[in-house]
């Protein structure tokens, strides 16, 4: 049985504008699972992600946690946003203090926690990103990316049951990309549901375990990443496939079946593994 932790049952939303960002759009997010939103510019990430802490309400439809739908009183938010830390893919759109350290502990603190629990947790997710030798500084003074961590920092020390990031790893260096990757594993081990929005479908592939693909507002695919990734109407609204996926497709039709028990390989490190096996032989450096 699926147990969804949130849900948009047939949301339609315009900006003031008249911009119609979702249309009749209903999905599911399941428990403890990590999910991936994808789609092309302007499909509705951001719009339905606003939905999903209450930024946004729906014109018509209802947005629901654990199947309650929200509470958008003031009481009901602050609940709400204790549980659900979303991090915008924007960092300009959500630091606002004057210091790093003061930012990661604003949070927090709205919490009511005691002073030195909030100091533990600022510190513990400074150094998660690797931001605890910029601690003082001005927040403006950063970079995009450096910007990036502080938000990721901010939401982490909320400890939330849920954590929303709309397209973190954009502008992060690869070494942050693969830490955030190890953050995010260990925190999806401890139980948190993890949802993120991302162009990059090889991340993707190889890190979610449901898949929600929108195009124009509407839901186009939902389900596992072969499901959905290997769909031909997703292929050409995303305009490409994973680059392991293509590989394997290809070494198919030249006799190299890389398949063990049905099992596709979805990862750079998948894939060399399969090859070892397939080959027999080990690869050298
Ligand atoms: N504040 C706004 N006012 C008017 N229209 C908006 C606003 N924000 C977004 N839109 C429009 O709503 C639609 C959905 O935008 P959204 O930002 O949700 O897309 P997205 O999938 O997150 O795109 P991206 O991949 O570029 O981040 C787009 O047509 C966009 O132009
Ligand atoms: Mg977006």
């Amino acid at each position: 049985m699926t147990d969804n932790i949130l849900k948009l049952e047939n949301v339609s939303y315009s900006y003031p504008d008249g911009t119609l960002a979702l249309q009749s759009c209903s999905l599911a997010i399941q428990r403890n699972i990590r999910t991936v939103v994808l789609g092309a510019n302007g499909a509705g990430k951001t719009t339905l992600f606003l939905h999903l802490n209450g930024i946004l309400r729906p014109n018509t439809g209802r947005v629901c946690q654990n199947n309650i739908p929200l509470d958008y009183s003031r009481n009901g938010m602050r609940a709400l946003r204790s549980r659900i830390g979303l991090v915008f893919q924007n960092p300009d759109n959500q630091l606002f203090s004057a210091s790093v350290r003061e930012d990661i502990s604003f949070g927090p603190m709205n919490l009511g926690l005691g002073e030195s629990i909030v100091r533990d947790r600022v510190e513990n997710a400074l150094l998660t990103v690797g931001m605890i030798e910029s601690a003082d500084k001005p927040v403006h003074n950063l970079s995009y990316g450096q910007k990036k961590r502080v938000c990721i920092a901010g939401v982490l020390a909320m400890e939330p049951e849920i954590i929303i990031l709309d397209e973190p790893m954009a502008g992060l260096d690869s070494v942050m990309q693969e830490e955030l990757t190890a953050t995010l594993e260990k925190l999806h081990t401890a139980g948190m549901t993890i949802i993120i929005a991302t162009h990059d479908l090889d991340f993707a592939y190889g890190w979610a375990e449901d898949v929600i693909v929108l195009k124009n507002g509407h839901l186009l695919a939902n389900g596992t990443p072969d499901e959905v990734l290997l769909q031909n109407d997703v292929k050409v609204t995303l305009g490409a496939t994973p680059l392991v996926a293509e590989l394997t497709r290809q070494l198919c039709l030249i006799g190299i079946d890389l398949r063990d028990k049905g099992y596709l390989p979805r990862s750079k490190s998948e894939m060399l593994k399969a090859i070892t096996a397939h080959t027999g032989r080990e690869r050298t450096p």
